[in-house]
């Protein structure tokens, strides 16, 4: 996983709880890198579940919930750092569309070892799309938060449906997105 997604979630703790916390966690983690996170580096992903456990059991908060509101916020942190992704969109469900053929396609031009997860996407109607995430991680739950993210960054109010479907490695959901009227 990129270092970008780690300083993020580092900067992400210290706002939502403090810096006290972030110190704490790292300390507490026995990270393998020892979370002096650059940018440009690459750690295990593993980390982030063992930071994000570290912090669920400091804080009492379930570990879904804070990797969802993390996801969430990641969004506005991504949307500000790649502004030409979003030029020409206007609704969430027309930009979610475009991760899996476009937006991921960028990234990995910028980033040639960036480990992505893959989407399908169909849309049964004007206003809902399908979404199936699948990922060798199991980073579901920061799906479901950057789609949140993405919804309030376009003043979208979308019901989110998910279904964990069944599958012999990684991960796979299926969101099913409805934009309110
Ligand atoms: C401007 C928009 C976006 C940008 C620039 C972006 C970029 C990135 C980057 C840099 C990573 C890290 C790759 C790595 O750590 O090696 C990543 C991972 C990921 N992205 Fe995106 N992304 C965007 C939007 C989205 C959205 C809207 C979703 C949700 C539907 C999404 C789902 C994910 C997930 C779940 C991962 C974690 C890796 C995994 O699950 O396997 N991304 N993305």
């Amino acid at each position: 996983m990129k270092g970008i997604v780690f300083s993020k979630f580092i900067e992400f703790v210290e706002e939502c709880f403090s810096p006290e916390m972030a110190d704490d966690i790292i300390e507490s983690s026995d990270l393998p890198s020892g979370g002096a996170y650059t940018s440009v580096g690459t750690y295990d992903h593993r980390e982030m579940l063992q930071l994000v456990t570290a912090l669920s059991e400091k804080s009492g908060t379930p570990v879904p919930d804070l990797v969802r509101s993390f996801g969430c916020h990641l969004f506005g942190i991504l949307a500000g750092a790649y502004p030409q992704f979003l030029e020409g969109i206007d609704s969430s469900l027309d930009f979610l569309q475009l991760i899996e053929n476009y937006i991921h396609v960028e990234v990995r031009k910028l980033y040639p070892d960036a480990e992505l997860p893959t989407f399908e996407h169909c849309s049964p109607s004007a206003n809902q799309l399908e979404l199936i995430y699948h990922s060798k991680r199991p980073l579901g739950d920061l799906a479901h938060g950057l789609i949140e993210g993405c919804a309030a960054h376009f003043g979208d109010t979308l019901s989110i449906e998910r279904e964990e479907l069944l599958v012999e490695e990684g991960t796979s959901i299926r969101f099913l997105l409805t934009r309110q009227v």
